[in-house]
């Protein structure tokens, strides 16, 4: 029983990767999922189809690595937070498209809602009122699905984050729970109370008896249907993806911070038992909940980071592979100055400007890929840049972080990271393993079987010193502002 598994259903693939107790990646299976854009704003997703290639990953893993199911001591299980699922509780059938995290189409709701309703939302669960978390979703589904209001009053609909909805279909439709960390990012729940807010339930209108049980981050959650992988394997951890790479890179210290370069970036700094307050537009949410005690985190988030180089691919098509744009990058012309402002689905922290839309400035008739493909990766520095600034405000001066640990895809690109080293003015650690959210994952699942220890410190790779002229680092910035003010004034 020295193996642990770890589920990473993200964004934009999902992977399986098998561990042993130190923590060491043994073998892994990855596959891409698919989103569909159905109107401007709107970004959607197969629950059926999610969850087809979450069992084939962890069949792959299992059968390439000739591993016994018997021998998995547990499973961590880490999503993409905030997409919201509804399903049938008799068939697990899901009854409408994942709306996604990135999903802007509750724009005008959120932008109606009160000042006093702001303020409950930002008290009682440390977000601001955006269409990023889930709560105004699911009350357009709700509001939009025929029968589905009616449904959940009587029980026999169900809502989930990701995580809930592969739970429940993992366990055979045993158990609807979710963890802390998930339950935080819904805008449902009260983090200071641990448990859901009744008012908010009813502010937007949201039946109680569909919301899953909110349990540890490491916890039992039962075991997988014995018919899945031909054994039953226990559930033992549960996560945010951001929160699981957050452990994974053991930022378990408060004043520990992490940023994570996925599809989108968020960084998230360790403010211990204590949450803070934003008053510069940035998150207060929950790192993690181990034995009933809840550790906070101050959070930004970034929604287009990967996916803007995604588009460079798939958009554009100027690179053929996503580490290509590195490349292009290093050949950009130096005597050009193209700032990229990725704001395809609005700003996230610390504008929170869901209307926005992106823009390009410095266009010359000598603009082509490699100066895009470097304005991109250059937008994923600044808009950290922002984020730090925003956090170092918020931050009593013990808190305040001297070091960024990076961690996703996008952390391999070492011109990205030099960029970031130069423009956030600080030193950036990258460890040996990058896959840190399912490191997390399988962590919190070793933690609950006993196999694990309490820290497992992440090897580093390497660290990015600054290396920028002063001068010219605020020179970038001042252009980076002035072309975010210029996107959010104009109306598209
Ligand atoms: O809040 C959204 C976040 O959890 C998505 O992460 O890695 O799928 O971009 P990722």
């Amino acid at each position: 029983m020295s193996r642990i598994i770890a589920i990473d259903q993200g964004t934009s693939s999902s992977r399986t990767i098998l561990y042993d107790a130190a923590l060491t990646p043994l073998a892994s299976a990855q596959l891409p999922i698919t989103q569909s854009y159905p109107q401007g704003g709107w970004v959607e997703q197969d629950p059926e189809a999610t969850l087809a290639s979450v069992l084939e990953t962890m069949r792959r893993v299992l059968r390439e690595s000739a591993t016994d199911p018997a021998r998995i001591a547990g499973i961590g299980l880490t999503n993409q937070r905030e997409t919201v699922v509804v399903w049938d509780a008799r068939t697990g059938r899901s009854l409408h498209p994942a709306i996604v995290w990135q999903d802007r189409r509750t724009a005008a709701d959120c932008a109606a809602l009160d000042d006093a309703v702001r303020e409950l939302v930002r008290a009682r669960t440390g977000l601001v009122a955006d269409p990023y978390f889930s709560a105004t979703k699911l009350r357009w589904l709700l509001d939009h699905v025929p029968g589905l209001r009616a449904g959940a009053q009587r029980g026999e609909v169900l809502f989930g984050t990701m995580d809930s909805y592969l739970l429940w279909h993992l366990s055979g439709g045993r158990i609807h729970a979710t963890d802390a960390t998930n339950a935080s990012r819904t805008m449902l729940y009260d983090i200071h109370k641990g448990r859901w807010s009744r008012t908010l339930c009813s502010l937007f209108d949201i039946p109680e008896a569909m919301l899953p049980q909110v349990r540890d981050s490491a916890a039992d959650y039962g075991v997988t249907d014995a018919g899945l992988f031909g054994a039953a394997i226990p559930l033992r951890g549960v996560a945010g993806d951001q929160q699981a790479a957050a452990l994974g890179q053991n930022c378990r210290v408060p004043g520990a911070i992490k940023a994570t370069y996925g599809t989108g970036c968020f960084a998230l700094l360790n403010t211990g038992a204590q949450p803070i307050r934003s008053t510069h537009r940035l998150l207060t949410t929950i790192a993690c909940q181990l034995d009933g005690q809840v550790s906070y985190a101050l959070e930004g988030s970034i929604f287009v980071a990967g996916a803007g180089v995604q588009w460079l691919r798939d958009g554009l098509g100027i690179l053929d592979q996503v580490p290509r744009s590195q490349l292009l990058a290093e050949a950009a012309d130096p005597a050009q100055r193209l700032v990229l402002v990725p704001a395809f689905v609005g700003l996230g922290a610390p504008w929170w400007d869901a209307e926005c839309r992106g823009a390009v400035f410095g266009l010359t008739r000598g603009s082509g890929p490699a100066e895009f493909a470097r304005a991109m990766l250059e937008s994923i520095g600044f808009q950290t840049r922002d984020l730090l600034d925003a956090m170092i405000a918020d931050l009593p001066e013990t808190l305040r972080p001297g070091a960024l640990r990076v961690d996703g895809g996008m952390a391999a690109s070492d011109w990205t990271m030099q960029f970031l080293a130069d423009i956030l003015e600080m030193p950036v650690q990258r460890p040996g393993d990058t896959e840190t959210t399912a490191r997390g994952a399988a962590w919190l699942a070793g933690r609950q079987a006993g196999i694990c220890p309490e820290t497992v410190e992440a090897a580093q790779d390497r660290t990015f010193a600054p290396a920028l002229d002063p001068e010219q680092g605020a020179r970038l910035r001042r252009t980076w502002r002035a072309a975010v003010d210029a996107a959010r004034a104009v109306p598209v």
